[in-house]
């Protein structure tokens, strides 16, 4: 494919595409609530047009209990009327789609809430008509839970229900409790959801813990984590050989995926959290398509050294099917801020990392503005996991603090009180002082997705890992007689780079401001290079 023109094949839109995820409660309030809503992210919708993404998850949206923030379903077929209304919604994706973007949504399989009228009626008697829609056991001979599978959110993954004297299986919190999906008639109500939507016009789904879905029919014992220390939380007690990745979820996968694709080109993005060789299968195979997209998480926990990176790139790329399009992530909902992990400075060159790999890039809503860990008070924790679990460190709010738009009260976020705190330096990390300020983090990511844009190597080209050279992790990117080289210096030490051989270079793109290339990268520099044989 590299360096010919000839007719590339029909490529889908999103393999170019750079997705932007929006966290709703977080993105901007308009009705004052403190809380963000469907009309907040259509008031700021210039925001993405002036970033440059193409497309839009929003987390989930629909009527919840919001004891998991909305990840705890009471009706798929709604809006959580906090965020708004249907109507809001119909306004909101028309658009989104007038301005040329894509919406996906947040699809949850795995659990319900316990308010959803289907748990409500599972759990009314053991002769139900929907008591199988959900894993219900006899307790253990003592009385006890029936196997030993924990929850990740802390505790036993089994609920005690008084009234019928079954225990409930939930991976989850035990406000959500988990389906059923070897039950046909569960498959057939989940297929109907995307349907509905699909029938409104997204363009696709982010599906939440896809790997989750199904679990070993005798619901046998989990080997017990030879790896645990009591830090870790009560998940890694027990390695979840059998209540997840069983062989049958890729048949589930499948269905989703047959569905999805009679509506045209729509995108399938699964959230799997497992080593790479078992990943790839997400992808699916001829006969059971899989998801399009199997998020790919390396980069949120890689070491920060050229010679690790270079090894998670050059290896997932080697593992990709022939047809699997590769993606990359690099903050979300659920994992601490990259600039707070690794500073300012060197977020800069991850966000060039994350925007000039090959494949499709997910952007986190307040990493274009380089927002660092904020540390919540104890009084203002929300995050059920952190409530259930104290003092291990888990708790996800500091990755989901409020948007600050301007300087004004509430940076601009709402009129009221935010429901998190805003990041403490919210008076000058804010999206119009970045919007002034040349060489801010905003621009930074503006300028990397227009070169994304002006460049299609960056996006869709041929990509070669150069062997590191020091703390410098360098790639190439090619596609059609375009060749770029991409040069990250990953520490606060000048690093030296040798170009190869007979070519001259350019630079398109510093994350310092202008530079000339000398031969040489500046402490926290990556470059991006045109490349000109001579
Ligand atoms: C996913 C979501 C996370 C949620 C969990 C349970 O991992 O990203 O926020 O708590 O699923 O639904
Ligand atoms: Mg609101």
């Amino acid at each position: 494919m590299s360096g010919s023109r000839a007719p590339q094949r029909d490529r889908p839109w999103w393999e170019s595409a750079v997705i932007y995820q929006i966290y709703p409660r977080s993105f901007a309030d308009s009705d004052g609530d403190g809380i963000g809503d469907l009309e907040g992210v259509r008031h700021r919708l210039d925001h993405l047009v002036q970033l440059g993404v193409d497309a839009v998850w929003l987390s989930p949206i629909f009527p919840s209990p919001m004891v998991d923030f909305g990840y705890d379903i009471a009706d798929y077929c709604g809006i959580e009327p906090m965020f708004g209304t249907l109507a809001d919604f119909d306004r909101l994706i028309a658009e989104l789609h007038a301005r040329g973007l894509k919406l996906l949504l947040d699809f949850v399989p795995n659990h319900t809430s316990d308010r959803h009228a289907w748990f409500q009626e599972s759990r009314a008697s053991r002769d139900s008509a929907k008591r199988d829609w959900y894993i219900w056991r006899d307790p253990a001979p003592d009385g006890g839970p029936p196997n030993n599978w924990t929850s990740d959110m802390g505790g036993s993954a089994w609920e005690l229900d008084p009234a019928t004297g079954q225990y409930y299986l939930h991976a989850f919190l035990r406000e959500q409790p988990d389906l059923n999906w070897r039950n046909p008639q569960v498959r057939e109500a989940m297929h109907d959801v995307l349907r509905f939507w699909l029938d409104r016009g997204v363009d696709g789904f982010r599906i939440d813990v896809l790997w989750h879905c199904i679990k070993a029919a005798d619901l046998r014992d989990n080997p017990p984590n030879p790896a645990f220390r009591p830090e870790l939380g009560d998940k890694f007690k027990v390695l979840q050989h059998h209540s997840a990745n069983q062989p049958e979820i890729h048949e589930v996968a499948a269905g989703f995926r047959r569905l999805t694709d009679t509506y045209g080109e729509r995108l399938l993005v699964g959230e799997i959290c497992l080593p790479v060789e078992t990943l790839m299968q997400y992808y699916g195979t001829a006969d059971a398509p899989g998801v399009h997209l199997p998020f790919n998480f390396q980069l949120l926990d890689a070491p920060w050294e050229a010679a690790a990176l270079a090894r998670i790139i050059g290896d997932y790329d080697a593992a990709l099917p022939a047809d699997g399009w590769p993606n990359w992530v690099i903050g979300s909902h659920d994992a601490p801020r990259i600039a707070g992990r690794l500073g300012e400075p060197q977020a800069r060159v991850a966000a060039m990392l994350l925007l000039t790999l090959r494949g499709t890039p997910t952007l986190y809503q307040g990493d274009e503005l380089g927002i660092g860990r904020v540390d919540i008070p104890p009084e203002r924790i929300r995050d059920t996991q952190d409530v259930r679990q104290p003092g291990l460190g888990l708790g996800r709010d500091g990755s989901r603090t409020p948007m600050p738009w301007d300087d004004s009260v509430h940076a601009g976020f709402s009129t009221a009180e935010p429901w998190l705190p805003l990041n403490a330096d919210w008076h000058t990390r804010n999206v119009a002082r970045h919007h002034a300020e040349p060489g801010s983090m905003l621009n930074l990511h503006r300028d990397l997705l227009a070169l994304r844009r002006a460049y299609a190597a960056l996006s869709i080209g041929d990509l070669t890992v150069l062997a590191p050279h020091g703390e410098v992790l360098a790639y190439e990117r090619r596609h059609d007689g375009e060749r770029l080289l991409v040069a990250l210096n990953l520490t606060r030490a000048p690093q030296r780079l040798a170009l190869p051989d007979g070519v001259t270079a350019e630079v398109l793109l510093s994350t310092l401001p202008h530079r000339h290339f000398g031969g040489e990268l500046a402490p926290d520099e990556g470059i991006v290079l045109r490349l000109e044989e001579v």
